[in-house]
C-alpha cells in the first residue's frame, strides 16, 4: 500500500469521546469550518449549514436530545451540521423563480453535502491534534434540536460533531474486510458468506479484548438486532414538516 501523511491520518481514524480541559481556539474553529466549506457539492448547491455550539447549557440540552450522550456536553466545541435549502429558496424567490425541492433527490443531496462537510471538518481537526466523534443521535429529536438552534424551514439537522483534544486513545475498531465491500468490475455476492464469517471472528475478538472477556458480540448479530425494528421513523415526519418530500 502507498503512504502519505494524509493517508496515515485517514487510516488512523478512531472516534474520540473523551477530551482534555484544553479549549479549542477561535482560530482552530475557523480552520475546521473553513475546511468543511471546501467540501465538493453536487451542482454546487452547498445545501448545508454548520452551527458552532460552545455554550455549556446549549451543549447540555443537545446532549440530552441526543439520547444523553455526555460527550456532547463535555466536548469543548460541538458542531451541528444541517442540510439547508433555506437560502436556496430565498435566492430562487429573489430571482422570481418558483422554488422546487420536493423530491427525495434534494434530501439525499443535502444529507450528502452535510456528510462531506462533516468528514472534512473531522479530518481537519485531527490534523491539528484534536479528535472527535460524529453524532447521529441528534436525529433522535430533530424537532427539539431545531427549536433550540432556531433552524428555519427547509433545513434539518443531519449530524453533530464533537471536537476536542483527546483524553483517550482507543483501539481502532476493525472494518469489514475489503472483499466484503469492494468489488472489481462487477458486484460479487459469492464472497459474502466467507467474508462476513471472518469479520464476525475479528469483531468477536475485538469486543472480548476491549471488555476483558466480558462482551460476547459479533458484527452480524449487532446488525441483525439493529435492523429488527424501525429506526427513527420520526425523521421523515420532521423532514416533511420542514418543507421537503411534499
Ligand atoms: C453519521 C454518524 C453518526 C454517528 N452517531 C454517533 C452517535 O450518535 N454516538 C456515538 O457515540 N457515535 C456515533 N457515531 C460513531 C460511530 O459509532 C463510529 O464511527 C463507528 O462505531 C466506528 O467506530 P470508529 O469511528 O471509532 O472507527 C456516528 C458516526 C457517524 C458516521
Amino acid at each position: 500500500m502507498e503512504h502519505s501523511e494524509m493517508i496515515d491520518l485517514i487510516q488512523s481514524h478512531r472516534s474520540i469521546r473523551a477530551y482534555t480541559e484544553q479549549e479549542v481556539s477561535e482560530s482552530a474553529i475557523e480552520t475546521i469550518v473553513t475546511s468543511g466549506r471546501w467540501a465538493p457539492s453536487s451542482h454546487h448547491v452547498q445545501a448545508y449549514s454548520i452551527i458552532v455550539v460552545r455554550d455549556k447549557d446549549r451543549k447540555k440540552q443537545l446532549a440530552a436530545y441526543a439520547g444523553n450522550q455526555k460527550y456532547v456536553e463535555t466536548c469543548p466545541v460541538f458542531f451541528v451540521i444541517c442540510a439547508d435549502y433555506y437560502r436556496l429558496k430565498y435566492t430562487s424567490e429573489k430571482c422570481g423563480q418558483p422554488f422546487e425541492a420536493s423530491e427525495l433527490e434534494q434530501v439525499i443531496v443535502g444529507a450528502v453535502d452535510a456528510a462531506l462537510v462533516a468528514e472534512n471538518m473531522l479530518l481537519a481537526a485531527r490534523s491539528l491534534g484534536m479528535g472527535g466523534v460524529m453524532i447521529g443521535g441528534i436525529r433522535n429529536n430533530q424537532e427539539a434540536v431545531a427549536k433550540l438552534l432556531d433552524l428555519p424551514e427547509y433545513t434539518f439537522p443531519v449530524m453533530g460533531l464533537c471536537v476536542g483534544y483527546p483524553a483517550q486513545q482507543p483501539e481502532q475498531k476493525p472494518r469489514l474486510p475489503e472483499r466484503a465491500v469492494v468489488h472489481y468490475e462487477k458486484y460479487d455476492t459469492s464472497v459474502m458468506d466467507e467474508a462476513l464469517a471472518s469479520y464476525d471472528e475479528i469483531t468477536e475478538r475485538y469486543y472480548q479484548s476491549r471488555s476483558e472477556g466480558k462482551r460476547q458480540d459479533k458484527w452480524s448479530q449487532q446488525m441483525a438486532n439493529y435492523f429488527a425494528k424501525p429506526n427513527r421513523p420520526e425523521v421523515e415526519v420532521f423532514i416533511r414538516k420542514q418543507g421537503f418530500l411534499k
